[in-house]
């Protein structure tokens, strides 16, 4: 294949080269387009087209249902990995030898306080407050308590960054989910495991024996894997573009959850359990809903179907369609919820409308009903979308600081009025 490739404007020719990547994906580098041309650019508005960084992080193949950290496929890691190993992979690049992965996980610990007065911040929250409101605010709180963590001029003070965040996030989760339930806000158990220690700080009652319960601890290990990363999805993407300003890695992280609160974002988890819910209340009439969702008249959508890039299937929905099987068996748990939302999914998977659309369950349609069947309330499944997610956006935010990428400044295609001059009120 040639090496560059012309565009013609105006009868006149302007070359630019052509970008192949590692896995073979082909892109054009217009770098030189708008200098070139004089002020021409691209329009691409939802950025179908558009590649934002060159990134050795994630590879996905939407068309073949592939997800690979790092070159390791997502099924791998899933079944023979542990959620710091993987936090290490994409953070780092490579899987952490033992040593490295002690002294990770040593680090973090040493990171896991979070300074007391962030409860007064925690109590000043009303209790209907919605935990990615309070979590994406608290992660915002935390550059003020560390007020060096924003100066980012070495890879030493990157480091420390990602472990202080790595080690004080799960205990901002765990503060967010027990304010709602009106429990006393606890620190943990450094003695534990990464995951066993997020359970414990969630769920500890405080007039009761904590008994750590194993299945639990591999399926949240599990599900905070297969959340990790997803290239240049709306929340990474926001969490580079707020860093590529040099604002802390926290202020991008914060800004990063909000962009993940949106429904047709990681908000779907918790979106896709309401609908479940709807539906049974209102009879558990699948068919309805089907009917509904292809109307285009009405505004609903089958929650927790579809995916920007996944246009075969979401190799994250088949292990947890798995994992959500096993874990209701383990656990003896028989939920109507689960049955309705594999009705949906059989329906949709031979209907006309969805199968033309290239329409799947995604991440999310399984989700929700693992976390439901763990005890987690409907609110906080998109909380603990962001607690998987952390690594990724670490992953990604360090890699376009230490590729020295420049400040995120799309441009625009004005449409609006031309130069016109200015009306007194009283002629209006
Ligand atoms: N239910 C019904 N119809 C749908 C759905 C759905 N869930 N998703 C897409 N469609 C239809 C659209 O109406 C459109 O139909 P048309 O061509 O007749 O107009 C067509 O499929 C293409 O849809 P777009 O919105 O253009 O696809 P896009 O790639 O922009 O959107 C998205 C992807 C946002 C995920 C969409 O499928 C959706 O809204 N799904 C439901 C929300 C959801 O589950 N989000 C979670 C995504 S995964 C994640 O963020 C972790």
């Amino acid at each position: 294949m040639s090496d560059t490739t012309t565009l013609e404007i105006n009868g006149k020719k302007h070359e630019f080269p052509l970008i192949t990547g590692t896995e073979n994906e082909v892109a054009i580098d217009i770098k030189s387009l708008r200098a070139d041309t004089n002020g021409v650019i691209t329009l691409d508005s939802g950025y179908k087209n558009t590649g934002s960084c060159k990134s050795a992080i994630t590879f996905l193949d939407g068309e073949k249902g592939i997800l690979r950290y790092r070159g390791y496929s997502i099924e791998e890691l899933a079944e023979k990995a542990d959620f710091l190993e993987v936090a290490y992979l994409l953070i780092f690049g490579e899987l952490p030898t033992k040593e490295q992965n002690e002294k990770f996980h040593n680090d973090i610990k040493a990171q896991s306080l979070v300074d007391d007065d962030i409860r007064k911040i925690v109590d000043a929250f009303p209790k209907s407050a919605h935990p990615m409101g309070i979590i994406s605010s608290l992660t915002s709180a935390l550059t003020a308590f560390n007020p060096s963590s924003v100066n980012v001029n070495s890879e030493a003070d990157m480091y420390n960054s990602v472990v202080r965040i790595l080690g004080k996030f799960p205990v901002l989760v765990s503060w967010t989910l027990r304010k709602k339930q009106g429990l006393p806000l606890d620190y943990g158990d450094k003695q534990l495991g990464y995951v066993e220690n997020i359970l414990k700080m969630m769920f500890q009652e405080p007039n009761a024996c904590y008994v750590q319960n194993n299945i639990l601890v591999d399926t949240l290990d599990k599900l905070l894997i297969l959340h990790a990363d997803h290239e240049q999805n709306c929340s990474t993407s926001t969490v580079r573009i707020v860093g590529s300003s040099h604002a802390g890695l926290f202020a991008s992280l914060s800004a990063g959850i909000s962009a993940l609160w949106g429904p047709l974002h990681g908000g779907a988890n918790q979106a896709v359990l309401e609908m479940l819910e709807a539906i049974k209340e209102d009879g558990g009439d699948t068919k309805k809903y089907m009917a509904k969702a292809k109307d285009k008249n009405d505004p609903f959508r089958l929650m927790g179907f579809g995916h920007r890039v996944y246009k075969n299937f979401d190799p994250r929905a088949k292990i947890l369609k798995k994992a959500a099987d096993e874990v209701l068996g383990n656990l003896g748990i028989e939920d109507p919820i689960l049955e309705i939302a594999k009705g949906l999914e059989k329906e949709a998977l031979e209907d006309k409308y969805f199968v033309d659309r290239k329409l799947y369950p995604n991440v999310d349609f399984y989700s929700g009903i693992i976390y439901r069947a763990m005890g987690i309330p409907t609110d906080m499944f998109t909380v603990m979308f962001a607690l998987g997610r952390l690594p990724g956006w670490i992953a990604q935010w360090r890699e376009m600081r230490l590729n020295k990428e420049p400040i995120g400044r799309p441009r625009q295609l004005y449409i609006g009025a031309t130069e016109r001059s200015f009306t007194p009120v009283e002629e209006r």
